[in-house]
């Protein structure tokens, strides 16, 4: 008998920046698939907070102690980048119906360009259902707390990057 196939799945994104609702697809993923590639898009059609070379080494700081967890950036049509990979499963995080639209689009988008590459919805921990990168980004900018919210990295490098120094007992 042939060895089962070892099944790839790639988790697309612009990042900018990781959250832990991201994170916790990304452990949710890794429990599920053999390996999981977070696929960063390069380029993003809004001016980026971190370059990709930034949002690369902060993902890999995050997921360093998880084996199966890859991280690469990804230009072009996704389904392209997935062949290319040898991925046949593509992850999105669905948070609440105002996500359906846009991932249904996406999803049969996808389907329309390439047959053989399935997409597979999960949902974050509830605590993470109104989380996302932009309202992390607009919460830091106005000053408030990105604590539970972002890896820790993330927000140190926020700080770095904005002049903005640390509230008093935190690093
Ligand atoms: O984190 P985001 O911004 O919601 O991720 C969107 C992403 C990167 C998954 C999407 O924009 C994408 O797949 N871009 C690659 C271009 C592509 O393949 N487009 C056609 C399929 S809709």
């Amino acid at each position: 008998m042939s060895e089962p196939k070892s099944r790839l799945a790639v988790y697309p994104g612009s990042f900018d920046p990781l959250t832990n609702g991201h994170v916790d697809i990304i452990r949710r993923g890794a429990r599920l698939f053999d390996r999981i590639v977070i696929a960063i898009l390069v380029n993003i059609d809004k001016s980026p907070v971190f370059t990709a070379e930034e949002r690369v080494d902060i993902t890999r700081q995050v997921f360093r102690g998880d084996p199966n967890v890859e991280v690469e950036t990804f230009n072009g049509l996704l389904v392209d980048y997935a062949a290319r990979r040898g991925a046949d499963v593509i992850v999105r995080g669905l948070r609440a119906i105002s996500d359906f639209e846009f991932e249904m689009q996406m999803a049969l988008m996808n389907r329309r360009l390439s047959q053989s590459i399935e997409t597979v919805f999960m949902m974050p921990d509830e605590r993470y259902t109104y989380l996302s990168s932009r309202l992390a980004k607009e919460v830091f900018a106005l000053g408030g707390s990105l604590d539970g919210l972002v890896p820790e990295v993330v927000e140190i490098r926020l700080r770095q990057k904005s002049g903005v120094r640390p509230p008093a007992g935190r690093s």
